[in-house]
This record gives C-alpha cells, sequence and structure tokens, in this order.
C-alpha cells in the first residue's frame, strides 16, 4: 500500500532530478528561427574590392580565413566591409572562409554615422574595412589573457591588410585612433558583446577595376530588415564582456590624423642604402608564412637575422602617434657572429655592442615560456617592450595601442623571417617578469609581446592550436 502511495506521488510531483534533466534537455535544444532565409541578391560591384582584398588576405590560409598569425589558432575576430561611395554608403558583413556577405545597414544611417566619426568616404573608389573583435573566443580559453591575445591577434590581421593594401591601392591607411563610437552604436556591438578594433581606409584601386575572378564565388544576402538575435546573457560572450566592460574605454570623439612612418622608434624615414622590401613587398611573403612548431638544436647566422630584423623599421601608414617609450631588444642566445647576451634593435639595426650578458639555459627557456617543451632551442628572441608611463598613463586605451604597436611590428618580422630561412613564432605563453629580467629592459619598461627565432624543427603539430592551454603550462 505504501509503495503504491508513493508511485502516484511521484507521477503527480516529478522528483526534483527528472525536472532538471528536463529543463536542461531544453536548453541544450536547437530553434531554427521563425524567419524565412534572407532573400539572396547579387554581389554588388562596389563590393568586389574588398572581396579581391579577402581573397589575397586569405592565400595560404589552412582554414579559408585571413592567413595570419592567431593565438591558439582561435582568429578571434569578424569583419565588416563600407563601400558605395559617400552617397550611398552600405554596411556589409564578410564572412571570409564561407565567401559569403550580408547586407546589413545602407544610406543616410551609415553616412551620418561615419560623418560623426570624421571617417565618410572620400569617393566612389574607397571603402573602408572593419576588424570587429568577439573577445570571449580567445578569453574562454585563456581568461583574462585571452583579451590581451585578442588585441595581439587583431594587430597582426591589421597589419597584414594594410601591407596588402598598399600593394593594390595608391592610399592605404590604417585607422587604429578613429571616432568609430557612431558605426559601433548603429551596428550594436556592445549588445552583441563585440567592439571595433580598428577600420583600413582603401582608395584608388593601383591596378586595373577588374577585381580578382575568384570574387565570383561569393554570395550576398540582403539581412537589413533581421533581428540581430537575443542578447547573449549569460553565455560566455556575456561573461566576458561584463569583465571587460569595467576596463574599456569609449573610442576617441575625434578621429587622429594619419601619417607614414616607422612603428619602431629610432627608424629612419627616408629610404636607407640598403635595399630593404616594404609594406606590399613583404605582403607578398603571407602566402608562404608560418609559425615554427618546434625548433630543432643549431644556430642562426647573424646576418640572416640582421636582414629579418630590418623589416621593423618598414614605414607604414596609420595614425599611431610616435612612441619614444618603445622599445625591441634582442636575447641572442645561439647566434654565429654574435656574443651571447642582449642587444638593443633600435630602428630595426642590432646595437654593435651587447647592453648585458645575461644568459639562459635551454630549461631556463622552457619555463620563462610556461612549459613550451618545443621552444627549448630558441636561438634568439625578439622582446617588445614600453615604458610604463607611455602604456598606462592612458588607461586601457594606452594598453590596446601598445599591444597593437608591438603585433604590428611582430607581424612584419614573422613576414620578413619568411624569406631568410629563419623560423619564427610568437609566443603569448611567457612570464613577463622573467623575459623582463633576462633581456635586461629598465625598470620602468613593461614586456608586451615577444617572438622566438631558430632552426626549424621536425614536428607537424603546433602545440597551442589543441584543445588544451598548453602554451600556458596546462598539462
Ligand atoms: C598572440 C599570439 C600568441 C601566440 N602564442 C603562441 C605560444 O605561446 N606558443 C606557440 O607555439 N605559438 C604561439 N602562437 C602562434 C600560433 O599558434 C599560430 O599563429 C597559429 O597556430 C596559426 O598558425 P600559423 O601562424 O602557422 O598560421 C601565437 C600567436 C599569436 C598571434
Amino acid at each position: 500500500m505504501q509503495e503504491h502511495v508513493s508511485l502516484v506521488y511521484d507521477i503527480v510531483h516529478p522528483p526534483q532530478a527528472e525536472r532538471d534533466a528536463l529543463y536542461f534537455w531544453r536548453q541544450m535544444a536547437l530553434v531554427a528561427t521563425p524567419e524565412s532565409a534572407p532573400p539572396r541578391i547579387p554581389v554588388p560591384a562596389a563590393l568586389r574590392p574588398a572581396l579581391s582584398l579577402f581573397e589575397a588576405a586569405s592565400e595560404g590560409s589552412v582554414n579559408g580565413g585571413p592567413s595570419v598569425p592567431s593565438a591558439g589558432a582561435l582568429y578571434p575576430y569578424e569583419h565588416f566591409a563600407i563601400v558605395g561611395g559617400p552617397d550611398d554608403p552600405a554596411v556589409f558583413a564578410v564572412d571570409v572562409a564561407r565567401r559569403t556577405c550580408r547586407l546589413l545597414y545602407d544610406r543616410e544611417q551609415v553616412a551620418q554615422a561615419l560623418e560623426r566619426g570624421g571617417i565618410a568616404l572620400p569617393g566612389p573608389d574607397a571603402y573602408l574595412i572593419l576588424t570587429v573583435v568577439r573577445p570571449w573566443l580567445s578569453m574562454r580559453k585563456y581568461d583574462d589573457r585571452g583579451y590581451l591575445y585578442a588585441q595581439l591577434d587583431a594587430a597582426h590581421l591589421g597589419a597584414h591588410l594594410l601591407c596588402l593594401g598598399s600593394r593594390s591601392h595608391h592610399r592605404a591607411e590604417w585607422l587604429t585612433r578613429a571616432a568609430t563610437a557612431p558605426l559601433a552604436e548603429l551596428f550594436g556591438l556592445g549588445d552583441r558583446c563585440r567592439f571595433l578594433h580598428s577600420v583600413l581606409l582603401l582608395d584608388g584601386p593601383a591596378h586595373a577595376r577588374t577585381p580578382s575572378p575568384s570574387t565570383q564565388a561569393w554570395s550576398c544576402t540582403d539581412e537589413r530588415h533581421m533581428s540581430p538575435g537575443a542578447p547573449p546573457g549569460d553565455l560566455p560572450e556575456g561573461q566576458s564582456w561584463r569583465r571587460l566592460a569595467v576596463y574599456r574605454q569609449e573610442p576617441p570623439v575625434r578621429s587622429a590624423a594619419v601619417r607614414r612612418g616607422a612603428l619602431m622608434p629610432g627608424s629612419r624615414d627616408e629610404p636607407d642604402r640598403r635595399c630593404r622590401p616594404g609594406g606590399a613587398e613583404l605582403a607578398a611573403r603571407a602566402v608562404r608564412r608560418r609559425s615554427a612548431k618546434e625548433f630543432a638544436a643549431g644556430d642562426l647566422p647573424a646576418r640572416a637575422l640582421q636582414d629579418a630584423l630590418t623589416a621593423l623599421a618598414t614605414p607604414l601608414t596609420t595614425d599611431l602617434p610616435p612612441s619614444d617609450g618603445f622599445g625591441a631588444t634582442l636575447v641572442a642566445r645561439r647566434v654565429v657572429g654574435l656574443i651571447p647576451g642582449t642587444y638593443p634593435v633600435l630602428g630595426g639595426e642590432i646595437a654593435a655592442e651587447p647592453t648585458g650578458t645575461a644568459v639562459a639555459d635551454d630549461d631556463d627557456i622552457v619555463r620563462m615560456c610556461m612549459g613550451q617543451e618545443h621552444l627549448r632551442h630558441t636561438c634568439a628572441a625578439v622582446v617588445f617592450h614600453a615604458r610604463h608611463q607611455e602604456i598606462f598613463g592612458l588607461g586601457m586605451a594606452g594598453v590596446e595601442q601598445a599591444l597593437l604597436r608591438a603585433g604590428a611590428l611582430a607581424h612584419l618580422l614573422c613576414l620578413s623571417a619568411t624569406d631568410t630561412g629563419i623560423a619564427i613564432t610568437t609566443i603569448g605563453g611567457f612570464d613577463a617578469g622573467r623575459w623582463h629580467a633576462l633581456a635586461g629592459i629598465p625598470g620602468e619598461n613593461e614586456v608586451l609581446y615577444v617572438a622566438l627565432l631558430g632552426v626549424t624543427g621536425a614536428s607537424a603539430v603546433k602545440l597551442d592550436r589543441l584543445q588544451r592551454a598548453y602554451a600556458h603550462d596546462e598539462r
């Protein structure tokens, strides 16, 4: 009798475990959008030059997107293109890997947002490429440090697109301090946990106006009237966004002026006697660029190392201000022709004499790189750093600017090393304090980023790309 009562009770009031299971089962379900598929439209002719640029940017890529280094190969960003000239601008979200674009906004609302930011399209052939960061993609693997990686990743991408753009356009400018708040507001980026990193302005195609035939593969839909979807709430997007919101600053209210010059202090802006490649020539190497998966035991010749480092003096057209407090220091371990020690790299030139002779053994290197065994035989490192006051004096905007400069310079180095037979990988998994001490950097400086150089090893697997955070000593 007792048993029977309990059974009835269970049916009328399911136990908590059953209710929980049912709830979570429903949480796990997918629900297709009730709207019909967005209408397909022809790819507008004005968009094709932007698509050609993305096609070029993806040559050599293993995942279909732009071919650039990315921490853990997470590529935490997406792209927008604004095309159509000053009178009829339209915004397209561009998915490079899928070769699709979505028309999102057009006409007055876009023109006004551009106008308010002082970045209106200058003519009918001009267009803008916007890099929008999705920080949670890095932060869910690497916690707060993932934000630093997202900034560095976007800097690599921006430098890549700028070099390519300067090859195919008369005017290519990387706007890193533009007044983008009106655009971000129009796109609802904050509500969708994204932020606008930077803008590339391109004008006057240097070659014939016929875009590359490969852009025929692209398709386009009109999504101007579709809802952006539910806000992310407690999902990882929302969690990491709330973590950042306290620290992030609004974009500037006025766009900064653009100038052409090297991002590295101490560089000569006039062409020097040696035949050093410009950004456009470096861009051609992106197709073959790869990050080293492992270094083999061996030495590097000083000459090849110097050749690679000259790329740090490449002039670029950006709105970044000069930065006297920024520096790069070479840590030479096994370089034929250089006494082991530390050498300032002013304007891409290795100093004639070392400023310090501290050395690290192979075990130290692995430890300083958070247990990354594949970096044991590093021959040399380039440590990018900047003065404390210059970074933090501007709040998070200063941090982001310093990371942008370091990431862009590291990118030029990755490209230039491609030709010299030097294996290179930039790393984010490093102990800044230990690298600071090894490189003998002045106390008021902060280490931002490190590039390691050496001899190509045999491994075919890039460990930090795997699911575990191996670059953070996770076992
Ligand atoms: C910000 C950043 C941090 C990185 N950190 C590491 C690292 O700690 N260790 C490593 O071996 N590679 C690191 N990499 C290299 C990436 O693993 C590599 O770029 C990615 O796997 C894509 O491969 P690819 O550069 O050959 O295209 C880093 C790259 C970037 C941009």
